[in-house]
């Protein structure tokens, strides 16, 4: 009874209150009407708006501009009109223990001043050679003036099948971007290379080939190649163990990429700045990604710029697959190409590229490429930049002219012959496929 009574007042009483809200929400009711009809309220959402959360967001040539990433590609990406002044290249020149009079000997012979050097000595040569070839670049009265030879101090240890060379490579490249504003491509050799044609002829032909090609010879990874490589895993003890061992292998198996193709193909390459900036500041990550996964596989060089390349929109429409170098390999193959020799010199002739590898310390052939084709008596392979006498043994490049002006030679039309191939539709119809 008391409850029931209870309930009647408490109703008794809310009747009387339930007016007060209802006009409240009489008056709100009618001012939302109000303003919805005059407008001054806008909402948050226009109904178009609202709906694009229920279908997939369609990302339109527009839109796309709106990110940060179109306007990075924008500014990056080659534009491929060559520029008007002669091409400036890159040359890194890397050796191991008793390699710095080889190292000086292949320096000389691709020296040019519109280029750059940089020397990079392994963990295994001794500092004391170090200092040595250090002195010898000190103590050249050109590389003094001219200003662009470069050794690297921090000698790195260098695992050839590991990420510690290409951990290197990319070092050297980072050293140049920041030390010369003026580079077009980086080369890069070791002391086992040697040229085939001058600076001279290489600048001349290259003045007329588009700044944003690379040279990089590349291929899908298929066959043994796919099975051994890149599914096993290494360890490459050159990343954190101060003395050198050899890369060890996992038991371990993994599967193959699928979010990229691998390819691979010669550690010989030829790069444009373009393309080594996008690899070195990473600003899409790719590269970085891509350097992480090769962290655990083995022969990297072979595989880490190829992949990247190949995995860009942009940049596989510049991948030229050659790596501009002569290379004799035993039939079958062994895991090193064979030393060329005397009984090589035609074929690398014939073979019209610009650089051959490898070659003994002082072998009768060096000798015999200096005087037929680099036309090298003195210091280094003479061109239109020297000017001086060569009158009772001078060295004509004791005194430097025009670095601008190239003296074409014989090797203009072998350089030519080579590029024609190279950039023939049917040649490129197989890029990074
Ligand atoms: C997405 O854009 C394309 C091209 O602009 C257009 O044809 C298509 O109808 C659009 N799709 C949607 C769902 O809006
Ligand atoms: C660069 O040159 C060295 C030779 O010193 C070679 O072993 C290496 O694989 C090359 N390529 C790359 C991508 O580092
Ligand atoms: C560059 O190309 C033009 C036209 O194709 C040609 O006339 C010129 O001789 C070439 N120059 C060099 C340095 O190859
Ligand atoms: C060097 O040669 C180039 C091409 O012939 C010319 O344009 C330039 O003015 C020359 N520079 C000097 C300093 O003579």
């Amino acid at each position: 009874m008391r409850k029931t009574q209870h309930s009647h007042t408490a109703r008794a009483f809310s009747d009387r209150r339930w007016m007060i809200p209802f006009f409240a929400s009489l008056l709100v009711f009618a001012t939302l009407i109000m303003s919805a009809t005059i407008g001054l309220f806008t909402m948050p959402y226009s109904e178009d708006e609202l709906s694009d959360d229920f279908i997939p967001y369609n990302i339109s040539e527009d839109s796309s501009s709106l990110f940060v990433e179109s306007d990075l590609q924008r500014s990056h990406y080659p534009s491929g009109h060559a520029s008007v002044e002669a091409p400036r290249l890159a040359y890194l020149i890397s050796g191991t223990k008793g390699d710095s009079h080889r190292m000086m000997r292949t320096l000389q012979g691709v020296y040019h001043p519109r280029n750059q050097y940089i020397l990079h000595l392994d963990f295994e040569a001794p500092p004391r050679e170090r200092l040595d070839l250090t002195a010898l670049v000190k103590n050249d009265p050109t590389f003094r003036e001219v200003e662009n030879v470069r050794v690297m101090e921090q000698s790195n240890l260098i695992t050839y099948k590991g990420p510690t060379m290409i951990a290197c490579t990319l070092q050297a490249i980072a050293i140049l971007l920041k030390e010369s504003l003026e580079w077009d491509w980086f080369i890069n050799l070791s002391a086992s290379d040697y040229p085939l044609v001058t600076q001279d002829d290489l600048l001349y032909v290259f003045s007329n080939v588009s700044r944003s090609l690379n040279f990089i010879e590349h291929d899908r990874i298929s066959g043994w190649k796919l099975k051994h490589r890149s599914k096993s895993i290494i360890i490459d003890p050159g990343l954190y163990l101060s003395k050198k061992y050899e890369v060890t292998w996992s038991t371990q198996r993994r599967s193959l990429p699928t979010a990229f193709k691998l390819f691979t193909g010669s550690a010989w390459i030829m790069l444009t700045r373009s393309f080594l900036e996008y690899c070195i500041w990473g600003w899409d990550n790719f590269p970085r990604t891509i350097l992480m996964y090769y962290v655990n596989f083995i022969s990297s060089p072979e595989g880490y710029f190829h992949t990247v390349i190949c995995n860009n929109e942009e940049y596989r429409k510049t991948a030229i697959s050659h790596d501009l170098h002569y290379i004799a390999w035993d039939n079958p193959p062994k895991q090193h190409p064979r030393s060329l020799s005397v009984k090589d010199f035609d074929k690398m002739l014939k073979s019209n590229a610009p650089f051959a590898r490898k070659f003994e310390k002082d072998d009768p052939v060096l000798d015999r490429i200096d005087k037929e084709l680099l036309g090298r008596t003195g210091r280094f392979v003479p061109g239109a930049w020297c000017i001086g006498t060569s009158d009772d043994g001078a060295d004509p490049c004791s005194v430097r002219g025009n670095d601008s002006v190239f003296r074409p030679g014989p090797g203009v039309g072998r350089l030519r012959e080579l590029l024609q191939g190279l950039l023939s539709e049917e040649f490129r119809s197989k890029q990074c496929s």
